[in-house]
């Protein structure tokens, strides 16, 4: 189990350990080039496979994309099917390709709401990657992050947990395998969370960007990671207490 940031001070290494992205911004991407939206979606599926590269030869352990949220589904109804069959679409074409690359692929969320096809081919990709000790990608799909802390909650309270420890509700995250995230990547220009991974980004380093998605890319990966490289994580400590290689000020 990997530690928490509000009992335990993590290690702060050179290159975060793990990245958490929004990829915001493929509907504006599609809108100046007056093309429909989800020809940006299209477009942000590039930018996906350019991103896991980057990040698998950087040397990052975990990377966690919101592709979907809770929220997402009030989007209009063909918008929302064109998402459903380009993620169908995508672990039919990308697997493969994650799998001999030693990628390990998860997908969080709930899965009540995916088609049975979209459901079984999540399923079978996460099988099929399931021992491979390289990157872990995870696509968070359906997810919103009190949908992960309720979930977490009325596991315990099935088991017949009556006080819930930060160690317990940690375990029963959809991340608990994942130490958690170092930097959090928004594109497109906005500031918010929107019920990311709640609990998980306590003391993440945030950052975010006017990049549309779309055009997001190495160059603006590296530029996020020396972002990240000039921060300094105190986790509540001062200045002074931090040892002389981690202090910035
Ligand atoms: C946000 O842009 C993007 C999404 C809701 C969907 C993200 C999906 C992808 C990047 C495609 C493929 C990903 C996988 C993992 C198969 P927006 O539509 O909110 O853009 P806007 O703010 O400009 O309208």
């Amino acid at each position: 189990m990997f530690g928490s940031s509000t009992r335990d001070v993590p290690e702060v290494r050179n290159v975060p350990r793990h990245i958490a992205v929004i990829m915001d911004g493929n509907g504006r991407w599609a809108k100046k080039r007056f093309l429909p939206r989800v020809a940006g979606h299209k477009k942000g599926l590039d930018a996906v496979r350019e991103t896991v590269t980057a990040c698998k030869e950087l040397g990052v352990e975990y990377l966690t994309l919101f592709a979907f949220s809770t929220e997402n589904w009030r989007r209009p109804q063909d918008e929302v099917s064109f998402l459903m069959d380009l993620f169908i679409r995508a672990l039919e074409h990308e697997v493969n390709k994650l799998h001999s690359n030693n990628i390990r692929l998860k997908v969080l969320g709930s899965r009540e709401r995916f088609s049975a096809e979209l459901a079984e081919r999540i399923q079978a990709a996460e099988d099929k990657t399931a021992g491979n000790d390289g990157l872990v990608l995870s696509i968070a799909a359906d997810y919103g992050g009190r949908w992960d802390v309720l979930n977490a909650v009325n596991e315990l309270i099935a088991d017949g947990a009556s006080a819930i420890t930060e160690d317990m509700l940690a375990q029963r995250l959809s991340t608990s395998w994942a130490p958690e995230p170092d930097l959090f990547i928004r594109t497109g220009g906005e500031q918010r969370i929107s019920n990311f991974l709640l609990w998980q980004l306590a003391y993440s380093e945030l950052y975010f960007t006017d990049l549309l998605w779309p055009d997001f890319d190495r160059q603006a990966l590296e530029q996020a990671i020396d972002s990240y490289r000039s921060r300094e994580r105190r986790f509540g400590r001062t200045s002074e207490q931090l040892p002389e290689a981690l202090r910035r000020n």
